[in-house]
């Protein structure tokens, strides 16, 4: 089969800007490999909210149902973050869209380009050759538990839950992971305080018995916060619940030198998303200037997933042809900076000059 359905949700802020790069990707992909990508629009978030009272609508879900893999840019808008009572927002669009697709995992690839190490804050010693791929569950615990607030507000609460059928299947694909790499899982918790990471810490410990050769490693969340940029090295695959993922994934991101080149994949059983892991920096919206990496790296996991794997190898080599040359947005180059579609069409290029079978 060489004809893919993408479903393609550009969503809030930068979200469309960044998309856009990564469709002129997929456009140049399937003409150089001859596969053929057939793409359909959806609403999402804000946007969504805007236009039909609703951050996911129901046409958007069945799209993403239907499709091979569904391209997702990015979510929230300062309308909603500076009003804490709206009750609709756009953020619910997404969790609920993972949700319904049984998005459980979402794996989130971390590396150094050695072009980009002076951009980090950190020292080029300590971050140099880091190669983390964090596993962080994606549709249960904190996010997805009950939630009540008082009528008079005098209190509230989230309820953080795992069941075993949560737990299990994520772990299988942190240790299976691990045996294609360096051999090593960090499950990273609270088990000193917390009933959840207790159960994740056992199930952990089960499943290690069917990967040998898998090192087992156990870390509390606040001494990891420390130990991903004290010693970054230390890591190869870490699995993680929620909450806990979303906040290290941005922390780690500082090792990279811009949270503007991390992707993401968040896959399920018969569905699977890619998006970055940046948010929708309304800040920039409109003004050429967002980084497209993220979401185009995003396309490459997505081209893995599609067991595309030459195309997605030829789209990886092209992005760090275009970050060895230099040729990056203002948050890695401010003083030769190149714009959001200047950097797309630059990675696009040389797919196309550079597969020799495109001359053939
Ligand atoms: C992410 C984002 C989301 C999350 C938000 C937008 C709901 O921060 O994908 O990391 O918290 O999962
Ligand atoms: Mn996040």
């Amino acid at each position: 089969n060489n004809d893919f359905k993408i479903a393609v949700l550009p969503g809030d802020g930068i979200g469309p800007e960044v998309v856009q790069e990564s469709v002129k990707i997929l456009n140049v992909i399937s003409e150089v490999f001859q596969y053929k990508f057939q793409f359909k629009y959806g609403l999402i978030g804000a946007e969504a909210i805007f236009q039909t009272g609703n951050p996911l609508p129901d046409d958007t879900l069945e799209l993403c149902k239907k499709s091979d893999a569904v391209l997702f840019g990015a979510i929230g808008d300062p309308s909603f973050d500076n009003n804490p009572d709206a009750k609709v927002r756009p953020e619910q669009g997404l969790l609920k869209l993972r949700k319904e697709l049984g998005l459980f995992a979402n794996i989130r690839p971390l590396k150094t380009y050695p072009s980009l190490i002076e951009k980090s804050p950190l020292k080029q010693e300590i971050i140099e050759g880091t190669d983390i791929q964090i596993f962080r569950e994606l549709v249960s615990g904190i996010y997805f538990g009950e939630k009540f607030t008082e009528e008079n507000e005098a209190y509230a609460y989230d309820v953080c839950r795992y069941s075993r059928e949560d737990i299990i299947p994520i772990v299988h694909m942190a240790f299976q992971e691990a045996q294609k790499r360096r051999k090593k899982v960090t499950l990273i918790d609270k088990a000193n305080v917390l009933d959840t990471s207790r159960l994740w810490r056992k199930i952990c410990r089960e499943i290690a018995q069917e990967y040998p050769e898998v090192e087992l490693d156990f870390m509390f969340v606040d001494n990891a916060a420390m130990q991903l940029i004290l010693n970054p090295k230390q890591f190869d695959v870490i699995v993680t619940e929620n909450m806990f993922g979303d906040i290290i994934s941005d922390e780690a991101s500082v090792i990279g030198g811009s949270i503007g080149l991390l992707p993401s994949a968040s896959i399920g059983e018969s569905n699977a998303l890619f998006e970055p892991i940046h948010g929708s920096y309304p800040q920039a919206k409109g003004k050429g200037i967002a980084n497209p990496v993220a979401s185009i790296l995003s396309v490459a996991m997505m081209l893995d997933h599609l067991k595309l794997e030459q195309a997605a190898n030829k789209l990886r080599e092209s992005v760090e042809h275009a970050i060895e040359n230099k040729y990056v947005t203002i948050d890695l180059n401010s003083k030769q900076p190149y714009s959001t579609a200047e950097v797309g069409d630059f990675i696009a290029d040389y797919i196309k000059f550079s597969e020799k079978s495109y001359y053939n």
